[in-house]
């Protein structure tokens, strides 16, 4: 009998996921581990684990002690808790689960342009409180024509596209690089604030997404425009959203990912003019289970000595 090869787990990800691998592999459950014991159990595998697999987005650094580390599976397509700096300098390979999840993330995004726009969540208290005795509801904008700007258009950001279109909206984006799209390109975050109604961040985070949305952009978005963020809550300097939802500023927000969740900052909640969702952009069942079979097919790929299936370089 061939033996099953070491996997440390950091955390239960996703249960489902996790029951696979506990069949597939020699699984040791990072979590379940103290401090101190996690570190033993660590130096115990050196030499004989060579893979970890693990949320994406959150990451445990004690996994860099285990001196044998090539490979680290990542459960999400971003991949901004990774230490890149380090895995390449001890050749630590990186797998994520993109495209899997575009529809679901594309379809969250949807989600929140229209509860914004058409101020859905206040619609639904104002029903409830009995507030449609005293009158109509407020009237909002129609999306038909306005222009939806996205930072950061790529995988996700495409599908996103793919559904704004018909709702007639007009389609423009700020990369680092112009993409051969049929849409406005800006080479600037406020460039682009300046020409959209409705701003969309679907940027990664890191240091080099780190508060690329301050005040001048929403200073740029004005005063009838949207702000949503499906990326990295990284990427927005949160208390400027908030001083710009109160002043204001701009019209809305409409927000699935922040800068420490699960912490959401108060100066947020007690807006009402904005929507605020618990990062659930890919939180469905058959995409949870797609991303994890990915994950699977990585680390098969890894121990079979074959490309891997989606490698981050
Ligand atoms: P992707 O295909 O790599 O798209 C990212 C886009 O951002 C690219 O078009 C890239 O174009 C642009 N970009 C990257 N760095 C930039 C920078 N510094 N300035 C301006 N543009 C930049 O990634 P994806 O699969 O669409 O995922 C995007 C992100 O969404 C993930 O990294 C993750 O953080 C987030 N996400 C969130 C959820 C959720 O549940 N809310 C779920 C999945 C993913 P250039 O390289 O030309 O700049
Ligand atoms: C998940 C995500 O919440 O893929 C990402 O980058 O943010 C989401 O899909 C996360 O990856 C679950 O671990």
């Amino acid at each position: 009998m061939i033996d099953k090869p070491n996997l440390i787990i950091t955390s239960e990800f996703h249960a489902e996921t996790v029951a696979k691998l506990d069949m597939l592999y020699n699984t040791h459950h990072l979590w379940k581990y103290s401090g101190l014991e996690k570190l033993e159990l660590l130096k115990s595998l050196g030499g004989s684990c060579q893979a970890i697999a693990t949320a994406s987005w959150i990451n445990d650094d004690s996994i860099y002690q285990l001196n044998s580390l090539k490979l680290i599976a990542c459960f999400g397509v971003g991949v901004d808790a990774i230490d890149f700096a380090l895995a390449e300098s001890r050749k630590i390979r990186v797998s994520n689960t993109p495209d899997v999840l575009n529809d679901s993330v594309a379809d969250i995004a949807l989600s929140l342009i229209l509860a914004t726009s058409r101020n859905i969540v206040n619609a639904d208290s104002f029903v409830r409180k009995q507030g449609w005795h005293n009158g109509p509801f407020p009237f909002r904008h129609s999306l038909k024509g306005k222009t939806l700007g996205i930072i950061g258009l790529g995988r996700i950001g495409e599908a996103i596209v793919e559904r704004a279109l018909p709702f007639k909206l007009k389609i423009a984006y700020h990369n680092r690089s112009r993409k051969d799209l049929p849409y406005r390109y800006y080479s600037s975050i406020a460039e682009l604030a300046t020409n959209s109604d409705i701003l969309l961040c679907m940027l990664p985070g890191g240091e080099k997404t780190r508060n690329v949305i301050d005040e001048a952009v929403f200073e740029a978005l004005g005063q009838e425009g949207i702000f949503i963020n499906v990326g990295r809550g990284t990427s927005v300097d949160e208390s400027a959203l908030a001083r710009a939802l109160k002043s204001k500023q701009i019209a809305g927000a409409g927000l699935d990912v922040y800068a420490n969740e699960p912490c959401v900052p108060e100066a947020l909640i007690e807006e009402e003019n904005i929507v605020l969702l618990p990062h659930i952009g890919s939180s469905v069942f058959e995409t949870r289970t797609e991303m994890g079979n990915l994950l699977i097919k990585n680390l098969e790929a890894f121990f079979a000595n074959r490309p891997l299936i989606s490698e981050v370089r």
